[in-house]
C-alpha cells in the first residue's frame, strides 16, 4: 500500500493515455477507408479506380497499323524512334474511332523547337539549333520532312508541302 501511497496522480495520467488510445481507435476506424491493408499498406480499391481511367495514348504499333505510308518514310530516318504521339499528341480517341475525330497537324514551329532548340543541358551530339537563326522564319516542314527529317541523299526530297504531301 506505502508503495503506491503518492502514485495517484501517475494512476490519472495513465488513464489519460488509455482513453486517448481508445479515442484514437475509434477515430481511426471511421477514416481509414475500407479496403485499406486488404493486398498491403495502400487501398485495394484504388486498383480498380485507376484501371478504370481511359486510356489517352494508343502507342505506336495502333497508328503503324493504319497510317503504314508514315511508318515507311518513318522507319529508314533519324526519327524512326521517336513515337507518334510525341508529336501528336495522345490519340487513343482517334485511334479508337477514326472518324469520330480527326487530328489537326502539329505546328513545328512549337514542337520541333521543342526538342531542337539549342540548349547547354542537351548532350553535345544531340542535334540542335537556334530555331530562329536556322530557319529564317519558315516553317520547319518547308525544308524538313517532320517523319524523317534528315538532308542526306536517302530521304525524300524538300519541300513536303510541293510534293503535294509526300508521305
Ligand atoms: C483505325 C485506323 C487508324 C488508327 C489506329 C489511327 N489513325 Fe490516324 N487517321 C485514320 C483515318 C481514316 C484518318 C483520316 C480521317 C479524316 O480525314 O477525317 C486519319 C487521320 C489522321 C491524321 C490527320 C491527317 C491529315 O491529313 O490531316 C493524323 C495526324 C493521324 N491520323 C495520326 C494518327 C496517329 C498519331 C495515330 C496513333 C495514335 C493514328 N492516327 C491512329 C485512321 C487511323
Ligand atoms: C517528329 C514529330 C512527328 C512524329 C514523330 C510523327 N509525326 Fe506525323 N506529322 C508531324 C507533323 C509536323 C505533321 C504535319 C506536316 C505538315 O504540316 O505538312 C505530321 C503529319 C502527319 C500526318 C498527315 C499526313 C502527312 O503525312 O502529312 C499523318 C497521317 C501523321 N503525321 C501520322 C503520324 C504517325 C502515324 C506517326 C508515327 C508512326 C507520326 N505521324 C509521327 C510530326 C510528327
Ligand atoms: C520528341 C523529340 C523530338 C521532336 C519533337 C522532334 N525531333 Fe528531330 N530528332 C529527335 C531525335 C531523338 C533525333 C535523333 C538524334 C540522334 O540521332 O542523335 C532527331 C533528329 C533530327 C534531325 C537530324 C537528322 C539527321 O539526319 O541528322 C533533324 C534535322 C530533326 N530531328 C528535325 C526535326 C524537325 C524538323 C522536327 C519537327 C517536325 C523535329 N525534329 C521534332 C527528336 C525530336
Ligand atoms: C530553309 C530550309 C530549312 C528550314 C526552314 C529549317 N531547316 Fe533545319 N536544316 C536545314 C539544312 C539544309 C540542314 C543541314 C545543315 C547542315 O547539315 O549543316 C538542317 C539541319 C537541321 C538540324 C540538324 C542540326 C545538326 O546539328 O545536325 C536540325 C535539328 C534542324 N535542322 C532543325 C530545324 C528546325 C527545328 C526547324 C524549324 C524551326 C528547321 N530546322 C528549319 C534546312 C532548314
Amino acid at each position: 500500500m506505502s508503495v503506491f501511497k503518492d502514485a495517484g496522480h501517475l494512476f490519472r495520467f495513465a488513464g489519460l493515455f488509455v482513453l486517448a488510445f481508445i479515442l484514437f481507435l475509434v477515430i481511426r476506424h471511421f477514416v481509414v477507408p475500407k479496403s485499406f491493408g486488404q493486398y498491403g499498406h495502400y487501398r485495394a480499391a484504388s486498383i480498380g479506380e485507376i484501371a478504370a481511367h481511359q486510356v489517352k495514348y494508343a502507342g505506336h504499333e495502333t497508328c503503324e497499323t493504319c497510317h503504314a505510308e508514315v511508318f515507311d518514310v518513318k522507319k529508314d530516318g533519324k526519327h524512326a524512334h521517336v513515337n507518334c504521339e510525341a508529336c501528336h499528341g495522345a490519340l487513343a480517341k482517334h485511334a479508337d474511332d477514326p472518324g469520330a475525330m480527326t487530328p489537326t497537324k502539329p505546328d513545328t514551329a512549337v514542337i520541333c523547337a521543342r526538342c531542337h532548340t539549342a540548349s547547354a543541358a542537351k548532350p553535345k551530339g544531340f542535334p540542335q539549333v537556334v530555331p530562329a537563326d536556322h530557319s529564317t522564319g519558315l516553317p520547319c516542314e518547308t525544308c524538313h520532312q517532320p517523319h524523317n527529317p534528315g538532308m542526306d541523299a536517302a530521304a525524300p526530297k524538300a519541300p513536303v508541302k510541293a510534293a503535294g504531301g509526300a508521305k
